[in-house]
């Protein structure tokens, strides 16, 4: 398995809006890591499906469209079957669908196999989502579980989704929790040695030192 403890690898997980793409992000810009956004991924499923038509409660069409995806991600910026997919993964529909695909076992396994071909690839890096520290890779140098409040993490999804609309994206975030914490496959944990960060008073720099603070490379 690609995980073995000398890749350094941060895991990085937590429900939406804890904080986990600006930390990540910034921690690996710091550290000289590469970073992936998992959720980014299935997100990537979720905007082909839609876009071909796919009914996405079909796990056998849905798996298809996984397996022949092109995705890269880098420097934050998402390219998925050659088109910068970046603003369309994070629209309306998508998020609207995108637990019912992550709750797909078989599209799961495709794409923790790609997490941890990349981590190989890369030899390490900042890896955030919801079932790093749980699954994709238990043995990581430095897992974390970011949490904050609802009304913080609400208040983070409006501004990055630049809407008004506050009770909607609340309400979206509630449902999106419920369903990654109760699947059956890989629901949303904090793993096993997995640190617990509440960030909903925190700024960036403040728990990025907090997180620096939990290891030494060897
Ligand atoms: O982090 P995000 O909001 O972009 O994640 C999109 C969805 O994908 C969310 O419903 C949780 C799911 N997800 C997952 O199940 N496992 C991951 N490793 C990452 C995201």
């Amino acid at each position: 398995m690609s995980n073995s403890t000398n890749e350094k690898i941060i895991a990085i997980d937590g429900p939406a809006g804890s904080g986990k793409s600006t930390i990540a992000k910034a921690l690996a810009k710091k550290l000289n890591l590469d970073y992936l956004d998992t959720g980014a991924m299935y997100r990537a499923v979720s905007f082909i499906s839609i876009q071909q038509n796919i009914d996405v409660l079909d796990e056998k069409k849905v798996l298809a469209i996984a397996k022949e995806m092109d995705f890269n991600f880098e420097d934050g910026i998402c390219v998925v079957n050659g088109f910068d997919a970046t603003r369309d993964i994070r629209g309306s529909e998508v998020t609207r669908v995108v637990s019912v695909v992550a709750a797909m076992p078989t599209v799961r396994q495709e794409m923790v196999d790609r997490q941890r071909l990349w981590v190989k690839e890369k030899g390490g890096g900042v890896v955030e989502g919801r079932d790093i520290g749980s699954v994709v890779f238990p043995k990581a140098k430095v897992k974390v579980y970011l949490t904050a409040s609802e009304e913080v993490r609400a208040e983070r999804r409006i501004e990055q989704e630049e809407t008004l609309d506050a009770s909607r994206v609340a309400d979206s975030i509630r449902k999106r929790d419920e369903a990654d914490k109760g699947r059956l496959n890989s629901p949303l944990v904090r793993s096993e040695g997995a640190i617990e960060i509440d960030t909903s008073l925190m700024g960036v720099e403040e728990t990025i030192e907090e997180i620096l603070g939990l290891f030494k490379w060897k």
